[in-house]
């Protein structure tokens, strides 16, 4: 009697263990498979099972390092931060600031003199022209979200170390997956360097040409410090401004 339990409970388990499976397939996109006729008659004759309960999988989060969470705790896990030596030399953290839900998402390098006073991004005089360039493109600041490669000041606003970048990329990371930006302008090449974790050729061949940074759409363009010091390149930047608009469905609005 108990022998028999035991072969019950292990054919039971068997059956369990194939319509999880066959589950699995259908969920898979399967819509058939292949059995021998042998097979289907026996388990025609098989007690009915009820389907297991469709298993849950967790929520696919990227791994950054143990940061994350809402866009409120990045910044307090950045305000926070002492992963590289620029916390010793930092006023404020500079986190990034704008819509929670952006279409567009500004990055650039990293804060400058006025950002690391503020605690705010592109606030200084390239901070000034990024504006401009976003109301041409006939939007707000409020509208896009503005944030930076890393969240602390270099020294003499130098260009961040590949260490510092690295260090700071998981909060950048984690900024984008909760954003869900509908595309991303990078601000100069360390802003493309920084992100896509690449060495590239010089952000003048690169601009204008579309990448992609897990599967959103990127666009390379001069950053507006360069724009200050070489304003005919502004130029070029409305070219890819207009792409990137285009991309969105949009036009710029007529200019008065
Ligand atoms: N330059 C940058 O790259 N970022 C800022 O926030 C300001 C100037």
């Amino acid at each position: 009697m108990q022998k028999r339990e035991s072969v019950n409970q292990q054919f039971l388990g068997l059956l369990d263990s194939v319509a999880a499976h066959l589950h699995s397939l259908k969920e898979e996109g399967a819509s058939s498979i292949v059995a021998d006729p042998e097979t289907v008659r026996r388990l025609g004759s098989a007690p009915i099972m009820p389907a297991p309960p469709p298993r849950k999988e967790p929520a696919r989060q990227q791994d950054h390092g143990g940061t994350g969470g809402s866009l409120k705790d990045i910044a307090a896990q950045v305000a926070g931060c002492t992963k590289c030596p620029l916390h010793k030399t930092r006023t404020r953290t500079v986190p990034g600031q704008g819509s929670a839900t952006p279409e567009i998402m500004f990055i650039g390098e990293g804060p400058g003199y006025d950002e690391d006073q503020q605690g705010l991004a592109f606030v200084g005089r390239a901070g000034q022209l990024l504006t401009k360039i976003i109301e041409a493109m006939g939007l707000t600041r409020d509208e896009v979200f503005i944030g930076n490669i890393v969240k602390c000041r270099p020294p003499e606003n130098r260009k961040p170390l590949p260490d510092e970048m690295s260090a700071c990329l998981p909060y950048l990371r984690a900024q984008i997956e909760q954003l869900k930006p509908k595309l991303i302008v990078a601000l100069g090449a360390t802003a493309v360097q920084g992100l896509l974790q690449i060495e590239t050729v010089g952000i003048t061949k690169l601009r204008g040409q579309w990448m992609s940074y897990q599967g959103i759409d990127l666009m390379p363009t001069f950053h507006p410090a360069y724009l200050l010091r070489n304003p005919p390149a502004k130029r070029e930047v409305w070219e890819d401004m207009k792409a990137v608009l285009a991309k969105l469905g949009k036009t710029p609005p007529k200019r008065g």
